[in-house]
């Protein structure tokens, strides 16, 4: 093992790293319910700003940089505390799960891990890897699953990088889970998943808005207007009608399989549709970057790896019915998914910066984040992922503390980039030699 020797280490993610490298240099998308569009660039449009709003940032990274002693973590963390008690509930040491031997093609599901409806008290959530992941049991039918179940489960069955996986899985493991007993919802909350030592709330599963969920998605609608965890008809259909505006050819006809021009098309349509009918609409620099990555994924992850299409058929089962889809190949070899996420992006007509709905339904640009957090989009999400872990895993001890520094060490390691360059997370970065 070696330290903070992610500076010279080759990144496996590199299309995802592309996104998170995107400048902001970018006009600022506004949009009125009328949707009539202009770019607004003058700086006054920062006094639109709730006082409180454009704070609640700053006073979080202060808290975090605060209760991270960062100075004091000289070394990669040794990790003795097998065991502990606290509130009366075990703690678990989190480790990275051994890497599969095979990593080459193959047919899922397996036999092992047939499609079962979830059962009255399984819970599931806005998204369909996961659910589709529980309903085949490749993580716990009961959709409560620890980081090592998540990480397991992704590299078997979607042949996801591990390293990839194991970002994806202790950012939501930080944000939405409780990493000293190491449970994390993929729905709601749930007795399954405890309080946080220390009296520091209740997790709220992966469903909680705020983290990874968000606005603009595909088929869940914005939380302010609609439910946004259970899969929407509606909304899915509006994105076939998309398909078949701007679907490439393939087995099943014409304009039936999802290509980047078709996944241009949907984000285009989420982001100004949400605009315009959500008052209260909200898209932080995570959400940008977690809702191209999700639209990154249903065309190269959901794709058939025999054929790399990603059919409507193949979309259709694993958005609409949660299940593999017939004959379905993962892929030949690990990979993010987010391949196409910045092209999805930077295909749009419109350019997106972080922003919010105003009081008159003018989407305005969120305040510039402190230097150097304002260097570009990927720092902006790096400060804005952090803001939303429980500053009082910083103040942890223990075992708590000894797995707060082993997920974060995946999170500093994929979204620290050299121009913001800080620490905001404990422990070292560490990468395997
Ligand atoms: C192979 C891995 C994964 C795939 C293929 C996948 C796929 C997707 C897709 C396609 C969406 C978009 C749904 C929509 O916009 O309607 C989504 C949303 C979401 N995913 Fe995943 N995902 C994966 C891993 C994960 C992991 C590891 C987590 C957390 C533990 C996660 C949490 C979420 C959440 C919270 C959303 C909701 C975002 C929103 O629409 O507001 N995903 N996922």
């Amino acid at each position: 093992m070696r330290e903070d020797a992610y500076r010279s280490r080759g990144t496996r993610n590199t299309a995802f790293s592309a996104l998170l490298q995107l400048a902001s240099d970018t006009r600022i998308l506004t949009a009125n319910k009328s949707l009539v569009f202009c770019y607004i660039t003058s700086p006054a449009v920062a006094a639109l700003y709730e006082h409180a709003v454009a704070m609640r940032p700053f006073a979080i990274l202060a808290l975090f940089l605060d209760l991270f002693d960062l100075a004091a973590q000289p070394h990669a963390p040794q990790r003795p505390h097998a065991q502990e008690v606290l509130d009366g509930y075990s703690g678990t040491l989190i480790a990275m799960p051994p890497l599969p031997t095979y990593t080459g093609a193959k047919i899922i599901p397996d036999t092992d891990h047939p499609y079962i409806a979830p059962g009255p008290e399984d819970l599931r959530g806005p998204c369909p890897g996961m659910n589709t992941l529980a309903n085949h049991g490749y993580i716990p039918r009961s959709g409560i699953a620890s980081f090592e179940d998540i990480v397991s489960g992704m590299t078997e069955a979607f042949n996801l990088d591990q390293d990839f996986g194991a970002f994806i899985t202790a950012l939501n493991m930080l944000m939405r889970g409780n990493p000293f007993v190491n449970k994390m919802s993929i729905g709601g909350v749930s007795p399954l998943v405890p309080p946080l030592p220390n009296n520091a709330g209740t997790p709220g599963g992966i469903s909680l808005h705020g983290g990874i969920e968000g606005d603009a998605s595909m088929t869940r609608a914005d939380m302010y207007i609609g439910d946004n965890i259970n899969f929407q008809h509606l909304m899915y259909d509006m994105d076939l009608v998309l398909l078949g505006q701007h679907g490439g050819n393939g087995p099943d006809g014409n304009s039936t399989v999802f290509t980047r021009e078709t996944m241009v098309a949907i984000k285009t349509f989420d982001i100004l549709s949400d605009q315009a009918n959500n008052p209260k609409f909200d898209y932080p620099p995570r959400r940008i970057n977690g809702s191209f990555l999700e639209a990154s994924f249903v065309i190269e992850i959901f794709a058939n790896h025999t054929t790399n299409q990603a059919t409507l058929p193949i979309v259709g089962s694993f958005m609409r019915n949660e299940t593999f889809p017939q004959n379905w190949f993962r892929p030949a070899a690990p990979k993010t998914g987010g391949e196409s996420a910045l092209a999805i992006l930077e295909g749009l007509q419109i350019k997106v910066v972080p922003g919010h709905n105003d009081e008159n339904g003018v989407y305005v640009a969120d305040a510039p984040l402190p230097a150097p957090f304002n260097n570009s989009l990927a720092c902006a999400a790096y400060y804005d992922f952090v803001a939303a872990i429980p500053p009082s895993l910083g103040n942890s001890t223990g075992l708590l503390f000894e797995n707060v520094k082993f997920l974060s060490n995946f999170v500093s390691r994929s979204m620290r980039r050299p121009e913001c360059d800080v620490a905001l997370l404990p422990g070292p970065i560490v990468v395997d030699s």
